[in-house]
């Protein structure tokens, strides 16, 4: 029998922050990833993580307001605050665990600026600064007593009497299904950015936990906040850090002019990301734009800085679009980056449904509000990681572990998939559904929406669901079958997208990365209020909360 006190799904940062956190309270942990640890999306985070240290003349405070005007004060001050008061430990934590931060030429942890913020308070390893992060928590958790699932997949959230008690997951080297029980489960699963397309995300950022805890009955929100990164390279959507303009890179149009100059006069190229995708769409609309795109310029920077700080996406220009970043602009594009709306959590990771917790991307806790600002999620993950596995941890301990009739649980999944797998061959292919999805999610509910757009959306995902039902999986086998993994996980991301849409379709104003042509103020009278969507038998259902204000009471955003 499998089981753990703690069971983690997801080992990227959030989740490895989770397992270890619970694992160092004394619970039995265990994880379950469905890639090799260090191949989770973590690793694509390049600029680095944002703390506030007294000893730069820094506050919390200042680092909580910046992070509430990004939010475009749909953020929960409460949770906000809190997140932004342990940065400096949390970070500091991360230094002593071994991450080789960039030190500044006193010696001192280096900092680089990121938009949206004041002051300089982005801590960094290059532009590799999730991997560095990445890998030392894998050290720490190969060092725990942490048990790693490596390449298991969950299908199913195993509920009983309404509580979360373990999961279905699928053991893909061998296609084998499992009962893994537990006491308390934390989804730390990531985003669903591959219902985009392009996206800065990696392949496997399907959204499983989301639709995993949407289908048992948790509450999804703020789907509708989609962050479209300023910079992400023509064509791939491959991320091009913010660290670039921390450094000092320009932003520049088909006349060579610095346009932001005329949009966010104070900020300029580190405003919030919102403006800055917002000033792009509207500088290439307008035709001031090169084949679609605008133009990074790094070359002042010069070619130590680029090498040093920079080398990341050095290597991207010249690899992907065959642009040397030292001697030439680079062609960029707003790109799908991430989403701010998630499962509703606490500011301990749980749910609306008992023994399960999220944390990381997948959760909405909210201190992202309607527009992240960069290099606030990693601080996002390990803040709320750790506070998840340090609850889940505790409540496990005081609880017994359900008895489940684990013959069915099996016998009855293996049954759904193997419905999946024997769909007849002349269904549409998952590729063709998944990016007819992508296509019809960057068009709609890209940079700029309206309800046309989103009505047409709404109806596309819709019959996108109808063609799914029917999707072919061609491997029978059992072995590696990453056929049938991408069925399902296009099954995930078509729920998330569902909610994506009826939620922008709610949201009647303008507000972050929200922002309608039809209604284009932010209006707190009516919408200072978070959007939720639940499942039910008869589809989903949409509500409101009220956002928690402490201190900040909504002005106008200007940068
Ligand atoms: O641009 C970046 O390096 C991305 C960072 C983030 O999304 O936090």
């Amino acid at each position: 029998m499998l089981e753990h006190d703690v069971l983690v799904i997801g080992a990227g940062l959030a989740g490895m922050r989770a397992a270890l956190a619970a694992a160092q309270s004394g619970a039995d942990v265990g994880i379950i990833s469905k890639v090799y640890p260090v191949r989770s999306h973590s690793n694509a985070a390049q600029g680095g993580i944002n703390a506030a240290l007294v000893d730069r003349g820094d506050s919390w405070e200042e680092h909580a307001f910046d992070t509430v005007k990004g939010s475009d004060y749909l953020g929960d001050q409460d949770a906000i605050e809190l997140m932004c008061k342990v940065a400096g430990e949390e970070l500091i934590s991360m230094e002593h665990m071994g991450v080789i931060f960039n030190r500044d030429d006193d010696g001192r942890l280096g900092t680089r600026s990121f938009g949206g913020q004041r002051r300089a308070r982005t801590f960094f390893v290059a532009d590799f600064t999730g991997q560095a992060m990445l890998h030392v928590l894998h050290e720490q958790l190969m060092k725990s007593q942490v048990a790693s699932y490596e390449e298991w997949f969950v299908t199913r959230l195993i509920l009983e009497d309404g509580e979360c008690c373990g999961v279905v997951a699928m053991e893909i080297r061998t296609g084998r299904l499992y009962v893994i029980r537990a006491k308390t489960v934390v989804l730390a699963t990531g985003g669903v950015g591959r219902a985009y397309e392009p996206s800065t995300n990696a392949l496997i950022v399907t959204g499983d936990g989301m639709a995993l805890a949407y289908n048992a009955g948790a509450l999804l929100m703020d789907m509708e906040m989609v962050q479209y990164h300023p910079t992400t390279l023509k064509g791939s959507g491959v991320l091009i850090t913010e660290g670039a303009r921390g450094e000092g890179a320009y932003l520049l149009n088909r006349h060579g002019d610095r346009f932001m100059e005329r949009y966010a006069p104070s900020m300029m190229e580190l405003a919030s990301r919102d403006v800055v995708s917002r000033s792009e769409a509207t500088e290439i609309a307008e035709g001031n734009g090169v084949d679609g795109c605008v133009l990074l310029d790094c070359r002042h920077l010069g070619e130590q800085v680029i090498r040093e700080k920079l080398s990341q996406i050095y290597d991207i220009g010249l690899d992907l679009v065959g642009v040397d970043i030292t001697k030439e602009p680079i062609p960029i594009t707003p790109g799908m980056h991430y989403i701010m709306g998630g499962i509703k959590t606490d500011v301990d990771g749980l749910t609306r449904v008992p023994g399960l917790y999220a944390a990381g991307e997948c959760a909405c806790v909210s201190v992202h509000g309607g527009n992240r600002l960069g290099a606030n999620s990693l601080l996002d993950t390990i803040v709320f990681g750790h506070r998840a596995g340090n609850h889940a941890a505790a409540v496990a301990s005081d609880k017994e572990y359900r008895d489940l009739d684990i013959r069915t649980l099996v016998a009855e999944e293996e049954a759904r998939l193997r419905g999946v797998l024997d769909r007849p061959a002349n269904g549409d292919r998952v590729a063709s559904v998944r990016r007819d999805m992508g296509v019809t999610m960057d068009r709609h509910l890209g940079v700029y929406r309206n309800e046309e757009g989103m009505t047409a959306a709404l109806a596309d995902v819709r019959k996108l669901k109808e063609r799914y039902a029917s999707v072919p999986v061609e491997d029978k086998g059992s072995v590696f079958n990453t056929d049938l993994i991408f069925a399902l996980e296009l099954g995930f991301m078509l729920d998330c997208a569902e909610a994506i849409v009826l939620s922008g379709l709610e949201r009647k104003d303008s507000r972050g990365a929200h922002s309608r042509t039809d209604f284009t103020e932010r209006d707190d009278e009516n919408w200072l209020k978070h959007v939720l969507v639940s499942h039910s038998d008869d589809g989903p259902k949409v509500s409101h909360l009220p956002v928690v204000i402490t201190q900040w009471t909504p002005e106008e955003r200007k940068y």
